[in-house]
């Protein structure tokens, strides 16, 4: 699984499953473009070089398409060329009821969990395409891209979009060599799991949920990673539109 000199993009690089990504990717020899929103992937970049890896932080907000347009520009100038991505920035929001949820909550739901990927890979497959580079693209949808929880319509409904988008995008692309993978977590341990945890909504939901994983407990951010990681190796060269749960057995029953 070699990804050794590949430069790839990790969205959402500076928390949770993007910032272990980006470690793993780095410690395995990829160039990696940390971004996010917020000043932390500075971190997660200074981490990667401090163990010998090459990366950068290029903070960008995906939900605008011209900070979405200038971070892959800002990636070629840097790197000169852009191998793969990994689309993963999400928000959650507060566990709300359809009928009550607010047309705010809505849109911030589908800008930040949809509209972004699309923004993302919309510059990503371009500057692909202007290089004739067959890369390799993942975008974190989430089980609840293929199934639902109780209020969480907002959430539920963009990531089913990612993985449409991902076919959509795997058909688009397919005679150009790029690949367009989703991954779908089950709970992973991550900041946005403890924000969710500490809302009387879910007290008492988690040990139920612990137990609908087949394994019995929730995953480590790493271990998305390691599917990230294959996805956007040659290893998985004859796989593209594909939907992978990462999810510890959630959807299998
Ligand atoms: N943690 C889980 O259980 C779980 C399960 C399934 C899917 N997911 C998905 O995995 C992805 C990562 O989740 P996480 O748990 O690591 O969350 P997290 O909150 O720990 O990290 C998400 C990162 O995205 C960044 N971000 C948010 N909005 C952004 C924007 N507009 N532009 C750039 N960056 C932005 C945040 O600053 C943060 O660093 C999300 O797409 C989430 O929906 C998470």
């Amino acid at each position: 699984m070699d990804i050794k000199d590949r430069v790839v993009i990790v969205t959402g690089g500076g928390g949770g499953i993007g910032a272990e990504t980006a470690r793993l990717l780095g410690s395995r020899g990829a160039k990696v473009v940390v971004t996010d929103i917020s000043e932390s992937g500075e971190e997660v970049a200074e981490a990667i070089r401090l163990a010998g890896g090459d990366a950068a932080f290029l903070r960008a907000d995906i939900t605008v398409e011209e900070e979405a347009e200038a971070l892959v520009a800002r990636t070629l100038d840097r790197y000169g060329r852009l191998d793969g991505a990994f689309n993963n920035a999400g928000v959650e929001q507060a566990a709300t009821p359809l009928h009550q949820l607010t047309g705010a909550q809505w849109d911030r739901a589908i800008r930040v969990d949809l509209t972004g990927v699309f923004y993302s890979l919309k510059y990503q497959i371009t500057a692909m395409l202007e290089s004739g580079t067959r890369g390799s693209i993942v975008n974190t949808a989430s089980a609840l891209g293929q199934v639902a929880v109780p209020n969480a319509s907002e959430y539920v409904a963009a990531k089913h979009g990612v993985i449409g988008l991902t076919r959509a995008a795997a058909a688009d692309y397919g005679q150009h060599g790029i690949r367009v993978n989703a991954v779908l977590p089950g709970i992973v341990e991550t900041a946005m799991v403890a924000r969710i945890a500490e809302e009387p909504t879910f007290s008492g939901v988690f040990d139920t949920l612990r137990q609908r994983h087949l394994l019995g407990r929730f995953a480590k951010p790493h271990e998305v990673g390691e599917a990230v990681a294959w996805l956007l190796s040659d290893s998985s060269s004859f796989v593209t539109g594909a939907a992978i749960p990462v999810d510890g057995g959630y959807l299998a029953v």
